[in-house]
């Protein structure tokens, strides 16, 4: 067998977990959900949430990936000799799958509008233009499906490249660039006529805002950001050297990830209320009220460049943890050489984002139950995978690992953490099993907290 490869140094580790958990969650879909649930409160909520729930399974995948040195399948049944554990990290790789395919499909978007800001501008495009341009790009099934093509050959050459080499390699790049980015963006925002009122929206929570819904908006949104619930932190995991410091490595990944979410508020909101847009535009704001924004801008040709060349490097450094997790099981469980694996992922990953694509035009598209497919793979990973997989992988970490492996492992045989291990344990052991039952069982329906 070939010796595994782990991640080279700190900024390496750091860099590709960072990149799997910065992505479209931050951009795209925490802007609008924090615009949906009020803003401030929302984000303070979240920022609770993810300390106190998401660091937590964050750390527990880590724990359960690098004891067990395999991919996310194997993992289960290497620390638990009992076979049923197995269907954890099938399950895992079933997620992978389905976040993968929409989520190549947004993420071939962002490349349209990468392309349509070079060569076209939003220039003085309205909000019902920008809207039809919209609705046809997407309805007409050919460039959607050129760009997410596109986008997954740019991944598998990541992926094929190895973990130091490819993933590594190419998050250590990204990622700063990432933050430049951000940041150039955010001082431009912060220098338009509303920023005032885009800041204290962000920043001043009302809590009168606060309800249940609240809560488990920002609980959705935290799993979704910080990668979990699958494997693809169990996967990165089983690439940390065993003397790094994994709570140092979970707390600055998770740091970035709020970090990241709030400067994308920071870029978003000012503007929006600079040209009187409602914050609460839904799954639009990026692809629709942005570019009419970039439009009226002073410099909003380069701003709208700069921001979607933004919106692909998240995307592309997060789909590359997404597809690790069905390489690394192929290549180690089924012999195959990793090139072979990734192009395995890639066949079947065009198939299932292509039928994303074609199941959203509008009466074209193939619809179950009234929804695209692509709305289904939304949705059943975000509410019903996601939730139950981290649930197993919580319940394996705190109560079918035994506890002096796991506390040995996390805190690198006594090294780092221990005063806080105690109170991580509980968190892991009673609170967090309990939220996300909660949370799952409302989601699905048998428990009515929100109505
Ligand atoms: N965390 C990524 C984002 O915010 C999405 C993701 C989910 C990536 C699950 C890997 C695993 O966009």
């Amino acid at each position: 067998m070939e010796k595994r490869s782990s991640f080279g140094s700190r900024f390496g580790v750091v860099a590709a977990v960072g990149g799997s958990v910065v992505g479209l969650g931050n951009i795209w879909r925490f802007p609008y959900i924090a615009g949906e649930n009020g803003g401030g409160a929302f984000i303070l909520v979240y920022f609770i949430i993810s300390l106190a729930i998401a660091v937590p399974i964050l750390l527990s995948e880590f724990t359960i990936g690098r004891r067990a040195r395999s991919n996310a399948r194997r993992a289960f049944t290497k620390i638990r000799k009992y076979g049923k554990w197995g269907w954890v990290g099938y399950l895992g790789i079933a997620t992978a799958f389905v976040i993968m395919s929409f989520y190549s499909v947004i993420a071939g978007w962002s490349l349209e509008f990468l392309f349509s800001a070079l060569f076209e501008g939003f220039t003085n495009i309205t909000s019902a233009e920008m809207g039809d341009k919209f609705s046809l790009f997407v309805g007409g099934a050919v460039r959607p499906l050129i760009w997410t093509i596109t986008f997954i050959l740019l991944a598998v050459f990541i992926i094929s490249a190895g973990v130091e080499k490819g993933i590594e390699r190419y998050n250590k790049i990204f990622m700063p660039l990432l933050l430049v980015l951000m940041i150039m963006l955010a001082v431009n925002s912060l220098t338009l006529p509303g920023a005032k009122e885009g800041l204290s929206f962000l920043l001043k929570p009302d809590f009168s805002k606060i309800h249940p819904s609240t809560l488990l908006q920002a609980l959705g949104q935290s799993f979704f950001s910080l990668s979990l619930g699958l494997g693809a932190m169990i996967t990165y995991g089983s690439y940390i050297k065993a003397d790094e410091n994994m709570f140092k490595v979970g707390g600055m990944v998770a740091i970035s990830d709020i970090s990241i979410a709030i400067l994308s508020g920071i870029v978003i909101f000012p503007a929006v209320f600079s040209y009187g847009i409602s914050p609460t535009s839904g799954p639009d704001l990026v692809f629709i009220t942005m570019p009419v924004i970039f439009g009226q801008m002073t410099g909003g040709y380069f701003i709208a460049i700069l921001f979607f060349f933004l919106l692909f490097l998240a995307a592309i450094t997060s789909i590359v943890s997404l597809f690790e997790v069905v390489t690394a099981y192929l290549t180690e469980e089924k012999n195959l050489s990793r090139k072979r694996a990734a192009r395995y992922v890639a066949v079947a990953l065009t198939i299932t984002g292509s039928m994303c694509v074609l199941s959203q035009g509008d009466g074209t598209g193939f619809r179950i139950a009234e929804r695209s497919l692509f709305d289904w793979c939304d949705t059943i990973s975000a509410t019903v995978m996601m939730p139950v997989g981290g649930l197993l992988i919580v319940f394996f970490a705190g109560w079918v690992m035994k506890k002096e492996v796991f506390r040995n492992e996390l805190t690198s045989e006594g090294r780092y953490g221990k005063r806080i291990f105690p109170l991580l344990y509980t968190l892991i052991r009673f609170v967090i099993p309990i939220v996300i039952a909660i949370l799952f069982l409302d989601q699905i329906g048998l428990l009515k907290l929100v109505k």
